[in-house]
């Protein structure tokens, strides 16, 4: 299926409009490629993380999770081979003064004026800084252009504290910095991005194996928090197109509406990496089988996707049109673990303060549980629109009856069905309906 083509157009209006993602420093103009999320971005943002953080770290046995420095010591990005590898090759256009990535353009002239283009030059996509009170070169670090390294670099610290045995994985999430030159298609690519990934170590031989298991596995995940399937597809790297680490490497690609794009990568790293770090700081990182009383550097399989690109994608696959009674509903129908609010308590008439007391005790009486909002800025139509927008599964309306009978309408966002019960029921109906 063909995404629209003014989906991307339509995503943009409705998260700046809801306070999904905005753009970075906007009162200044804006910061290119950098984006802030707003309240219900961070919302579906925090969700999204936890969903992952579950599903791995918690109803795995075999995963342990950490949380690494965003600055590292320069030597790490020497190991990895970013300092001499992580280049795009470009070439200005002299007459308009853009910047391209080669592989972007056919021919030696410039893809927007047809200008000539200088030579092309390599460019290091590394965000450099300085770390003391003296810029020279001693001083030189970066801001880490992959949460890898720091799992790579404590792998020992890991298996030692927790007494891991192989085959097992350390997961991290946080963010990474890339000084990218194709910015286009909103958060798909930015210059701070937040990433999820695992390294998860292997016995050398085991690795193929792992590999397959683990582009299933990824594969399995997006969809079991909603991504339609007929959106989703495997593509395996081709030789040519290995980053310098890999032996092997499929990407899980959505059907964005700019064509089928990267979600995740799945590569088999090899031992490069602790290999690499153990040549540069003169250590052993291998690993003792107590079993075969072997002794070996691990292979590694790295599952990496990004949270940004998680997020457009949920955000593309929930969008939906209707037509309602002749009027156009909007809705985002995200899985209720990503879904920013749980629920939104409104009251059907705001003048009446009985009525927005019992509203907003309901809605405070739930605070401990759920995210939940309390509304009454609007009509009740509005208001239903509002949440369909922002993707809320319940709307829970107050009305004047509820008042004597003491029961109050859930209507569900997918669905529009209503259904009637009790105040006193209302925090269990909730449990029930976010039960796994
Ligand atoms: N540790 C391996 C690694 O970093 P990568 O393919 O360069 O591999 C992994 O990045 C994931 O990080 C990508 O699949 C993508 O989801 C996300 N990512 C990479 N660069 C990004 C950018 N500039 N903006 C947003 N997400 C990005």
């Amino acid at each position: 299926m063909q995404q629209q083509p003014d989906m991307m157009d339509k995503l943009v209006s409705l998260c700046k409009r809801r306070g999904i993602i905005f753009q970075s420093s906007e009162i200044y103009g804006g910061l290119a490629a950098t984006w802030d999320y707003g309240p219900i971005g961070a919302e579906i943002k925090k969700n999204l993380k936890e969903a992952w953080w579950r599903s791995n770290v918690y109803e795995r046995d075999d995963i342990e999770g950490i949380e690494a420095a965003i600055l590292m010591h320069p030597m790490t990005w020497m190991a990895s081979g970013h300092v001499s590898s992580f280049e795009d090759t470009l070439a200005d256009c002299k007459s308009c003064k853009k910047r391209f990535k080669v592989e972007n353009v056919t021919g030696k002239k410039c893809p927007e004026c047809g200008g000539e283009l200088t030579e092309a030059r390599q460019f290091n996509l590394m965000l450099k800084t300085h770390l003391g009170p003296i810029e020279d070169e001693g001083s030189l670090t970066y801001l880490r252009p992959e949460t890898a390294q720091g799992i790579f670099v404590n792998f020992q610290n890991v298996v030692n504290s927790m007494r891991r045995k192989i085959p097992f994985g350390i997961a991290q999430i946080g963010k990474s910095f890339r000084n990218e030159i194709t910015t286009r298609s909103f958060t798909f690519r930015s210059r701070e991005f937040e990433q999820m990934e695992i390294e998860y170590f292997v016995k050398p031989g085991t690795d193929d194996e792992w590999y397959h298991k683990w582009v299933e596995e990824r594969f399995v995940w997006y969809a079991r928090f909603g991504i339609r399937k007929e959106n989703l597809r495997k593509r395996q790297h081709e030789k040519k197109e290995l980053a310098h680490y890999a032996k092997a490497c499929t990407d899980i690609e959505y059907n964005f509406p700019f064509g089928w794009s990267e979600l995740e990568g799945i590569a088999n790293r090899t031992d490069f990496d602790l290999k690499q770090h153990s040549r540069l700081c003169g250590k052993e990182l291998d690993y003792f089988d107590e079993a075969t009383k072997e002794r070996f550097i691990p292979y590694v399989i790295e599952p990496s996707g990004g949270i940004d690109r998680a997020i457009l994608a949920f955000l593309f696959d929930a969008y939906r049109e209707e037509e309602v009674k002749g009027e156009k509903r909007v809705s985002l129908a995200l899985h209720k673990a990503l879904a920013p609010l749980k629920a939104a308590v409104l009251p059907l008439l705001r003048n009446r303060p009985d009525l927005v007391e019992l509203a907003k005790n309901i809605a405070n009486g739930l605070r401990k549980g759920f995210k939940v909002m309390y509304d009454d800025t609007a009509s009740i139509g509005r208001l239903y629109r509002r949440q369909d927008e922002i993707g809320t599964p319940y709307c829970i309306t107050v009305d004047v009856d509820s008042l004597s009978d003491r029961k109050v309408t859930v209507r569900d966002r997918d669905s529009m069905k209503q259904d009637r019960i009790s105040v006193d029921t209302v925090k269990a109906y909730l449990v029930d309906k976010f039960k796994d």
